[in-house]
């Protein structure tokens, strides 16, 4: 399968995950199936895809009169058999757990078509055990969304023992349809963009239960300094600019000692320190003054697609 001749998608598990990637996939004109246990879930996925894409049409991301057609191109189901039948890519989103994974895994392979990629959302469970329970395993992927998937670029794709095919069909398609997938050659838990998003959670418990400083002012550390400039570009190429004409070679000529003392000095931990959840508690109270949870998450997502608006990504 080209991923070029990809029209119908089957998002099997229509929660948070599937409801999201089934909102994207209709703005990008694909036909979708969404598929889940029963007609209530099924209900209320396609109610959760009406407000993705009132949303991204109050956000003049879609033109609001193209809803209803966009609606027309959505079917759905409560059968995985009749969800997967001729359809040319599926996205698996149902709840992460091998044994829920390993049956409609199961299911899938004995109705869809067998030269299609089988992608999976999973967060956390490998690849190469997910395609152990496929008849087809060369055609399995894990490809990982960031929440919201209808809005934040990101895709992980996780070989495993994929074939090499499937694992470049996946690729060609996320990106055709304006993604920014990348390829994780190696299985390790966590992938790549949530291992790192753990390191950096951990200095930043760190410093508070050392006293160092305010929960408000570890987040602010991130998001007015770096934080800014990891929207744009990652360390590696934040630190070769940082190195001036010279680039990545000039800057470890110089900070190299400070990296590796600070390193040194560092959190190691891989528990939680006693009484870290009530000192983050404590801190994001100050940290949120007077306002609510809503009105901070509206104020992010806001801001975030004007920010995804100029780096084009919508
Ligand atoms: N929530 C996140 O932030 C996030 C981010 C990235 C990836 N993921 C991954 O996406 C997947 C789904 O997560 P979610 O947060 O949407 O969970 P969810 O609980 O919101 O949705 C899972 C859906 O799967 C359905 N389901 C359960 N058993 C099923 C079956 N046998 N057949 C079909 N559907 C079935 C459930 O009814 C439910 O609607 C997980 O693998 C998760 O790791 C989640």
């Amino acid at each position: 399968m080209k991923a070029k001749e990809i029209r119908k998608v089957a998002c099997i598990g229509a929660g948070t995950i599937g409801s999201s990637w089934a909102a994207y996939f209709l703005v990008k004109g694909l036909n979708v199936t969404i598929q889940d246990v029963n007609g209530e879930l099924i209900g209320n996925s396609e109610k959760r895809i009406l407000g993705f894409l009132k949303s991204m049409a109050e956000k003049g991301i879609i033109p609001m009169e193209s809803i209803a057609s966009l609606q027309n191109n959505l079917t759905s189901t409560t059968s995985i058999a009749e969800a997967v039948k001729d359809v040319d890519f599926i996205q698996e989103s149902t709840l992460e757990k091998y044994e829920i994974k390993k049956g409609v895994i199961e299911e899938i392979d004995s109705s869809a078509r067998n030269d299609i990629v089988l992608s999976s959302s999973s967060s956390g469970l490998l690849a190469s055990k997910l395609q152990e329970y496929s008849r087809y395993p060369g055609r399995l992927v894990v490809g990982h969304p960031f929440n919201p998937p209808h809005i934040i670029p990101l895709v992980e794709i996780i070989k495993g023992n994929a074939d090499e095919d499937a694992v470049q069909c996946a690729y060609d398609f996320y990106k055709e349809i304006g993604k920014v997938p990348i390829i994780i050659n190696k299985e390790v838990p966590g992938h790549v963009a949530n291992r790192i998003q753990a390191a950096l959670w951990r200095e930043s418990i760190d410093l508070v239960m050392n006293g160092v400083c305010s929960v408000k002012d570890v987040d602010a550390a991130v998001a007015f300094g770096p934080g800014l400039r990891w929207a744009l570009m990652g360390p590696n190429m934040i630190f070769n600019l940082g190195g001036g004409p010279g680039g990545i070679e000039a800057f470890f000529g110089q900070f190299k000692p400070a990296f590796e003392s600070w390193w040194k000095d560092m959190a190691t931990w891989n528990e939680f320190p006693e009484g870290s959840k009530e000192a983050l508690k404590e801190g994001l109270k100050e940290e949120m003054g007077d306002r609510d949870m809503q009105e901070i998450a509206e104020w992010r997502d806001d801001k975030l697609i004007n920010l995804l608006k100029i780096l084009k990504y919508v």
